[in-house]
């Protein structure tokens, strides 16, 4: 696991390369944002905003007008980019940088989407479960939790990529951008209700989808 320096300085170096991804993480992405109904969103944050791809496939095609858009990123380059990115939004969309803490800048109950792909399959188990409960702090309690990691494959094929991506990640996790396979439904047991949730493949890489609301 790549403490929060390495991935600052992983990530400052990758800056408009991250998009190379786009081959296996788009199909995921176009469901993600298929299941999350951003057409009805207000407010959206993301956490690991990377270039602003998606802020800004949000932003033009998506979000309603009266939307707003808040990201977030570790990397000075990621910021940078995705600022530059979402230039023609910005009377209501902004991209600040953050040490990575997992307090978001939000308050209670202000955001009705939170979205982060590729992720929180950087982050520890223990991360993610702080990252999770700081979610629920500040979605509104109709608000839509929607996420995309890197997954385990389910056929032959992709579950031998998986095992093969674990053994590199396991000796060198740079390499491999510092993403491992997780599985996103293994964290929302509970205070979450799954509204959509499915395993993509695309170029023998399996990505997770998910989309949840807050338990009442
Ligand atoms: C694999 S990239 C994904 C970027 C983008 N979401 C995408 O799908 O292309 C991971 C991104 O998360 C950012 N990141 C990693 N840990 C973070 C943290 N604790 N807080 C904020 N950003 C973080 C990295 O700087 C990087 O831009």
């Amino acid at each position: 696991m790549l403490s929060r320096d390495q991935i600052k300085t992983l990530y400052d170096h990758v800056g408009a390369r991250q998009d190379r991804g786009a081959r296996y993480e788009d199909p995921a992405v176009a469901q993600l944002i298929r299941h999350a109904d951003f057409e009805h969103a207000s407010a959206v944050f993301e956490f690991g905003c990377g270039t602003g791809r998606l802020a800004a496939a949000l932003l033009g095609q998506h979000l309603p007008q009266y939307a707003s858009y808040y990201g977030v990123d570790l990397s000075t380059t990621m910021v940078h980019l995705a600022s530059a990115k979402i230039a023609p939004w910005c009377d209501r969309a902004v991209v600040s940088q953050t040490g990575g803490v997992l307090q978001l800048p939000a308050r209670d109950g202000s955001i009705d989407r939170f979205v982060s792909a590729y992720v929180l399959d950087l982050l520890s188990t223990e991360d993610i479960e702080a990252l999770l409960a700081e979610t629920r702090r500040v979605l509104r309690p109709d608000g839509k939790l929607c996420l995309a990691s890197l997954t385990y494959g389910q056929t032959l094929p992709t579950r031998l990529v998986s095992w093969g991506w674990s053994q590199i990640y396991a000796c060198n996790p740079a390499r491999l951008g510092g993403c491992r396979p997780i599985i996103l439904r293994d964290f929302l047991h509970d205070g979450w209700v799954l509204q959509h949730a499915e395993v993509i493949a695309a170029v023998g890489m399996s990505s997770e989808v998910v989309v949840a609301v807050p338990r009442t």
